[in-house]
């Protein structure tokens, strides 16, 4: 692989005594969408918030996450956000009475020229309904305005969590995850379409994933 732009290496998370990470290695390619997939529960929310430093309290982190050249486990989130890192969690976290031109405006950074005119190509619907509050918008608009603020700002690397109905069209690689280890590395479009690895890899047939 050339340069990868994010390097995971060993990383091992222990919360509550459980041993929830159990050395997980990958690397992120610098082109195309590295999907991170599992059933529910093997730890892909906990790799995520690993990595952008949002471990919970008495959480305890090894291994070695790189961004380039950057060592990211022991910087705090707001530096990691700084140097390009962005990160959409799951439960997308937009501030529900505000509208969506306020959420947007929030995203803003400072020394970085906001790409509205890039968020608004790819999402239209976040111009029209600028006047909206976030709180009324549907389930799939508030993803939408939750991925536009990052891309706002010109990032390195976005993390984002999102479901695999969203995702597969453009997923480029993948990493499986099970019980907390890494189950299998390759091209996500030949995952995707081999129903006994999609059966015993993300408990799903791989019509359901094309659904
Ligand atoms: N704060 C926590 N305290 C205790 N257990 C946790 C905590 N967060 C996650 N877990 C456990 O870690 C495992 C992995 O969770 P998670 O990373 O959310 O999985 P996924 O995102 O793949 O569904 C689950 O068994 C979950 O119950
Ligand atoms: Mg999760």
């Amino acid at each position: 692989m050339v340069e990868p732009v994010l390097s995971v290496e060993g990383l091992s998370v222990r919360i509550a005594g459980l041993h929830i990470l159990q050395g997980v290695s990958f690397e992120v390619a610098p082109t195309g969408v590295t999907v991170l997939l599992g059933r529910n529960g093997v730890g892909k929310t906990t790799t995520l918030r690993a990595i952008v430093g949002l471990t919970p309290r008495g959480g305890e982190v090894r291994g070695t996450v790189r961004m380039g050249a950057r060592s990211l486990l022991a910087r705090p989130t707001h530096r990691l956000v700084r140097d390009g890192l962005g990160y959409v969690p799951e439960d997308r976290c937009v501030f529900a009475a505000l509208t969506v031109a306020e959420n947007l405006r929030l995203a803003e950074r400072r020394g970085v020229a906001p790409a509205y005119d890039k968020v608004f190509a790819l999402f239209p619907e976040l111009e029209r309904r600028g006047r909206q509050r976030a709180g009324s918008l549907s389930g799939g608009q508030q993803q939408m305005l939750a991925i536009g603020r990052v891309l706002l700002n010109d990032n390195r690397l976005l993390l984002v969590e999102q479901n695999l109905a969203v995702v597969r069209r453009l997923a480029t690689d993948a990493v499986v995850l099970s019980a907390g280890k890494v189950a299998w590395t390759g091209d996500a479009q030949e995952l995707l379409l081999e129903t006994a690895l999609t059966k015993s890899l993300l408990g799903v047939g791989s019509a359901e994933v094309h659904r």
